[in-house]
């Protein structure tokens, strides 16, 4: 799915969330390499020096947190931060990861759209990226409270593309199958490189795509 138009990311300034490491971090490498200015979400008590980069802006933000940082330059919002506890149907702790995973990856997500939606009001050219999962689509036993968290995302964002377009906003939706970060460590299974999904997905937002899918 695509936009008519392409976007110049070096004339726009970006929030992305949980850019400390992994996913994050590699798209905040990928921005600031292709000239764009990077509000850096993280959560570390002082400032990381990965995120030490030309055009970034290190910013405190914890999902679910108040208040959340105001930012009144930001164009663009990357909803990244996410959590996998790894966790079974049959586990007998699901209940109770699942409300942690769906706090985090919906709630936490959510509330983020939410202060920025209005924000975004007005900006030549605006959006949203969300980091979403292919296993929101086709969930795994192994993982399956993330994964029905990640469909509670899914079907949010879908939303999200029909309220933020009456708006004229764009939104881009990502689904990436494994990445090797912390999120999948210990398991043996093909993971892609974070570089390469940030650069696909750097990719597919300059091109004004609206769903980017990965193999
Ligand atoms: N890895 C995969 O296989 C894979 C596949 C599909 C989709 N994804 C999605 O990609 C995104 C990035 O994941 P990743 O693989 O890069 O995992 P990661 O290495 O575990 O990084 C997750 C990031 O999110 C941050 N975070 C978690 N909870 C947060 C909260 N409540 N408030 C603020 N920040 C929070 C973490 O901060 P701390 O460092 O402070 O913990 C960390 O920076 C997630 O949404 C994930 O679901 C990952």
């Amino acid at each position: 799915m695509r936009q008519t138009t392409g976007i110049a990311l070096e004339e726009l300034t970006v929030l992305v969330t949980g850019s400390q490491r992994g996913l994050g971090l590699a798209l905040v490498h990928e921005l600031s390499a292709r000239g764009t200015r990077v509000y850096a979400g993280h959560r570390s008590a002082g400032v990381p020096a990965e995120l030490d980069l030309p055009g970034v802006t290190p910013v405190f933000m914890e999902l679910g947190a108040t208040p959340l940082p105001r930012l009144p330059d930001v164009d663009y919002v990357v909803n990244n931060a996410g959590i996998n506890r790894n966790t079974p149907l049959d586990s007998p702790q699901a209940t109770q990861v699942l409300d942690e995973e769906l706090r985090t990856n919906v709630l936490g997500t959510l509330n983020l759209i939410h202060h920025y939606l209005p924000r975004l009001a007005g900006r030549p050219a605006a959006g949203f990226v969300n980091i979403i999962s292919a296993l929101a689509i086709d969930p795994n036993y192994f993982c399956a409270t993330y994964s029905a968290s990640k469909a509670a995302l899914h079907s949010l964002c879908v939303s999200l593309r029909q309220v933020a377009g009456d708006k004229g906003f764009h939104v881009l939706n990502v689904y990436p199958t494994a990445i090797d970060t912390r999120l999948t460590d210990g398991l043996a299974i093909p993971k892609l490189a974070p570089a390469e999904v940030a650069r696909a997905i750097v990719d597919a937002w300059s091109a004004g795509d609206c769903e980017l899918f990965f193999q």
